[in-house]
């Protein structure tokens, strides 16, 4: 079967980035001019996806607002003649079929991945975290969903991280197959140095079978009493054939604050209108500091 839809959940609390996510969702922080989700939204319908579902939660309607047609701003665009930027605006609005859902109660990845049993229905589906970014001329999904076609089995996005960075990531216990494939045997969700079975973590991106939603309709409340994602992959890891991918790209995690300065930047250094002058300006500043 396809993959044809994809969720992404954007409903966390973004607590490593307060204050500012007081109000703002942390996944419409801007990297340069675009804010970070429709970054994920892109490489979702650049790797085929046809529909997907957001799910958000109350004082994020930001979100639905920036993929949502604006009529006044382009009717002021076009008759100033600005056709360039209302393209960009247009551009946005019409992006692909976007679906809303709300999650009510923050109860963890796994319970906001459950929000979207009914959308889903009974085929494969991607998820991409609201706050991953991943910078590669082949999307990071695409990979996946390449992967998923030849397999036919549950795949996950990962890399190596630092031994002293697992307990930050979902980290898998897995067999190497190829040079970057992985069958999974188990997981563990943020595990101390001497716990962890590998450096191989998950980091937010998976293209999922529907039996998912069954397990995690069971799943008991995890590490920092959230239903965890990780637990239902665990179980789902038993039940099923699951891969692992060490995917090609730069990733970011734009719901740090190191990690969104870092987009940022090299975003702004691949910019078209502003890589000269941002190099330019970044050689004066590591003179003055
Ligand atoms: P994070 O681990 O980044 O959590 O969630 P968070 O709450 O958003 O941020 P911090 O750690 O407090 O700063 C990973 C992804 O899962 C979503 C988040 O929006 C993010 O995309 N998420 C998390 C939900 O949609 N619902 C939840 O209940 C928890």
């Amino acid at each position: 079967m396809r993959v044809r839809k994809a969720i992404i959940p954007a409903a966390g609390y973004g607590t490593r980035f307060l204050p500012v996510t007081k109000a703002l969702p942390k996944e419409m922080l801007n990297i340069v001019d675009k804010p970070a989700i429709q970054y994920i939204v892109e490489e979702a319908v650049a790797s085929g996806i046809e529909e997907i579902l957001i799910i958000t939660t109350r004082n994020k309607s930001s979100i639905e607002n920036h993929f949502d047609a604006t009529p006044e701003l382009d009717h002021m665009l076009e008759i100033k003649g600005k056709d360039e930027l209302l393209a960009i605006s247009k551009g946005v609005t019409d992006i692909a079929d976007i679906y809303f859902k709300r999650q009510k109660e923050m109860k963890g990845l796994g319970h906001a991945v459950l929000q979207a049993k009914a959308f889903i229905g009974d085929e494969p589906f991607a998820v991409l975290l609201g706050d991953d970014i991943v910078y590669h001329e082949k999307p990071c999904l695409k990979q996946l969903i390449d992967v998923f076609n030849e397999k036919q089995g549950s795949v996950l996005g990962v890399q190596s991280v630092k031994k002293e960075d697992v307990s930050k990531y979902g980290i898998v216990d897995g067999l190497k197959l190829t040079d970057r494939l992985y069958t999974v045997n188990g997981m563990i969700e943020k595990p101390s140095i001497e716990e962890a079975p590998t450096t191989i973590a998950a980091l937010g991106r998976y293209i999922l079978t529907p039996a998912i939603f069954e397990i995690l309709e069971t799943t008991e409340p995890g590490k920092g009493g959230e239903i965890q994602l990780t637990d239902g992959l665990i179980e789902l890891a038993h039940k099923e054939e699951m891969f692992a991918y060490d995917f090609e790209g730069i990733r970011y995690d734009t719901g740090d604050k190191l990690g969104y300065l870092k987009a940022t930047c090299e975003y702004a250094l691949r910019h078209n209108e502003l890589n000269q002058s941002f190099k330019d300006y970044i050689k004066e500043l590591s003179d003055t500091f």
